[in-house]
């Protein structure tokens, strides 16, 4: 088994953010999501990964990931160019792949519990595909499954006015080789993207059995900024007190935190856990660092109240008001304007931002 990770796409709903780089390395909890994709493909006795990558952020992932040698698994990048679609990218991975069966990961998506049981479920019969299903209250916006009680696939369809189950499809997907043949007989859908439903859907019609794994814990999709801070407080609710960095006395801490070696809580600093600290960041004095917030690489924070955060790295945020549920690109400056007149908020805000004063 081979698995190959989606790491492509646009990222439009996630601009600002991805003007400047991929989505797929935003940390949540201090570690890109692709990693945890590597990490669950890896679990699941994954060695050998295909990574699909666009032209958005190409050499950011490739630089970031390297051969991947320290996960222990072996990294081969595949250039899909434009975003044609999941389909599209999957077809992109035939060499690769090759007769082998394999696991397609959305290199955006986050799953509490991984893909050990979804390969063991497509293992245990004879499909040409396995789908991963989770029961969500708002079926119609999701691609959803009808399945019998076997849990074989009988139906998909997309974005249903009239869904026949809450099981949407996320973004996990065990393929035989059989997918490539489907993939070449499909056309564009609507938005102009080769689907991989269809694809499936092809797969269906032609006769081969599709398994389907009902996935417990959570998942998440980290396409949109509020996906973000919810995957990290689900993430930070899970992570070792790694109290690596330094404490000075008179700094009040309480909770779960993970302060990487050269981090530091300054005295008179406020952190009340779950929190992740990353390398070379400085919690001054005067500061306050709430529940579920993610600071990056060599941030400074002072004078500042911040909770259910996250900061990507390299800012510098000082800001005497509360800052709450905020994604704070990478090389930010958040200060406060005080005692500057005219008074006022003093904003530069880039293409497609999202403030809420
Ligand atoms: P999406 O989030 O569905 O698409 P997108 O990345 O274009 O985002 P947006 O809708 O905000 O513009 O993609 C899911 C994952 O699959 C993500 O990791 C990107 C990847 N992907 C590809 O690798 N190739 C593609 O052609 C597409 C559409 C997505």
């Amino acid at each position: 088994m081979k698995g190959i990770i989606l790491a492509g796409g646009r990222g439009t709903r996630l601009r600002p953010i991805t003007h400047t780089g991929p989505k797929q390395l935003v940390p949540v909890a201090n570690k890109p999501v692709l990693e945890y994709a590597i990490e669950d493909l890896k679990d699941a006795g994954i060695t050998e990964i295909g990574v699909v990558l666009g032209n958005l952020g190409r050499e950011a992932i490739q630089q970031h990931l390297g051969d991947c040698s320290e996960y222990g698994v072996e990294i081969t990048y595949i250039i899909q160019g434009n975003p044609l679609g999941l389909a599209h990218a999957a077809g992109c991975a035939r060499e690769f792949v090759g007769d082998d069966d394999f696991v397609m990961y959305l290199g955006d998506n986050i799953l509490d519990n991984g893909v050990v049981e979804l390969v063991e479920s497509f293992e245990a019969g004879d499909y040409a595909a396995g789908i991963a299903l989770q029961r969500v209250a708002n079926p119609e916006q999701f691609g959803v499954a009808d399945v019998d009680e076997n849990g074989n696939v009988l139906k998909l369809v997309e974005k249903p006015d009239d869904p026949p189950s809450n099981l949407a499809l996320i973004g996990m997907y065990v393929f035989s080789p059989a997918i490539f043949d489907a993939i070449e007989t499909l056309e564009p859908s609507w938005r102009g993207e080769l689907e991989i439903t269809d694809a499936i859907q092809s797969l269906l019609q032609d006769g081969h059995a599709i398994d389907s794994h009902v996935v417990e814990g959570w998942w998440k999709d980290t396409g949109k900024p509020e996906d973000i801070l919810e995957a990290n407080r689900l993430v930070l609710e899970t992570i070792d007190d790694t109290r690596n960095g330094t404490i000075e006395t008179n700094a009040e801490i309480s909770g779960t935190i993970d302060l990487a070696e050269s981090a530091t809580i300054e005295s008179g600093a406020v952190v009340r856990g779950p929190v992740s600290i990353a390398e070379g960041t400085t919690i001054k004095s005067d500061t306050y660092v709430g529940p579920f917030t993610s600071i990056g690489k060599d941030c400074e924070v002072e004078h500042t109240h911040i909770e259910n955060s996250v900061i990507i790295g390299e800012s510098e945020v000082s800001a005497s008001g509360k800052i709450v549920d905020s994604l704070i690109g990478r090389n930010a400056q958040v200060k406060s304007a005080e005692g500057l007149l005219p008074e006022g908020r003093r904003l530069v805000v880039g293409e497609n931002s999202n403030l809420k004063l």
